[in-house]
């Protein structure tokens, strides 16, 4: 009999697997037990058409989001309006609620990761890093845009910003069936982000800039935001991933992330947040300030 068996460390623990785990034991004694977790992983991995369509709405609803957000940001605002102008919008056209604690990360604060604390007030000549998306029918979007809160990127800003799009532009170009998003191996595509930025640019001391990129560069999305299954698995038609480089360097206070979702198609990728501005020159224009 398959089920979704408890996780095998601390037997203590009660968990609503163990309950139903008891009870199946129960109304069938004689049955052996196997775990259908990693199986139902997999499944998850690859999308249904169903599925697909949920998530591009989620993806739509969170688009909304950002263009507003672009609109919005200017020097003076704290993050948390930007945050609260945000879940305003993605949950107005439909969703239910955020798919993770949004990041509204201003001047240092965008060089920190998971920071959603939200609290600074925002000061020209800022950049602002917005990873903020919402869930629609149980299905994540994951979304970052990074804005200069004057409307204008500085030259240093926007030197990193191209850095870190070409880096992105580099891997998506590289998406097709087979390759993989774990940080090495066969057709890695973190490892082709790794060196555009180590070929790109340098820091303060000269040094390449591959260092400053301290995560990971894809996950899936689906039902739960870092979606279940394998990283390691090549990719396959109907799989879902976040492209997501970025450089962070704390001595300048200037993080940049950019964060889209790709559909793995038979023959390369279909960019599911194409209409969301992304080139420097796109976002300065969409705050209108060009
Ligand atoms: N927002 C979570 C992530 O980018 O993985
Ligand atoms: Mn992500
Ligand atoms: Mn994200």
């Amino acid at each position: 009999l398959y089920t979704i068996l408890p996780p095998p460390r601390d037997p203590e623990a009660c968990s609503f697997e163990r309950d139903r785990v008891n009870r199946l034991r129960k109304l069938a004694p004689a049955a052996a037990l196997r775990n259908a977790a990693e199986a139902m992983a997999r499944l998850r991995q690859v999308k249904s058409e169903t599925e697909l369509a949920l998530i591009e709405k989620a993806v739509r609803a969170s688009m909304a989001a950002h263009r507003e957000a672009m609109k919005a940001v200017r020097p003076g605002l704290y993050e948390y309006q930007v945050a609260a102008l945000m879940k305003y919008v993605f949950e107005r056209e439909g969703c239910e609620r955020p798919a993770y604690a949004p990041v509204v990360g201003s001047g240092f604060n965008s060089t920190v990761l998971h920071y959603s604390a939200n609290t600074r007030r925002m000061e020209a000549g800022d950049v602002l890093v917005l990873d903020v998306a919402g869930e629609y029918s149980f299905y994540a979007a994951d979304i970052t845009r990074t804005l200069p809160v004057s409307g204008r990127f500085t030259p240093r800003q926007r030197q990193i910003y191209e850095i870190v799009l070409g880096a992105q532009k580099a891997a998506i170009a590289a998406i097709r069936p087979g390759v993989t998003v774990a940080r090495a191996g066969p057709n890695s595509i973190h490892k082709i982000v790794v060196d555009y930025l180590n070929a790109q640019g340098k820091d303060r001391l000269g040094e390449p800039l591959g260092k400053y990129f301290i995560h990971g560069l894809s996950h899936h999305v689906g039902l739960s935001v870092h979606d279940a299954g394998p990283v390691t698995r090549p990719l396959e038609p109907g799989m879902v991933i976040t492209v997501e480089p970025g450089i962070y360097i704390p001595e300048e206070g200037l993080g940049v992330r950019i964060e889209d979702m790709v559909l793995v198609t038979e023959s390369g990728a279909r960019l599911l947040t194409e209409s969301l501005p992304r080139e420097a020159a796109d976002i300065e224009r969409a705050m209108g300030r060009r």
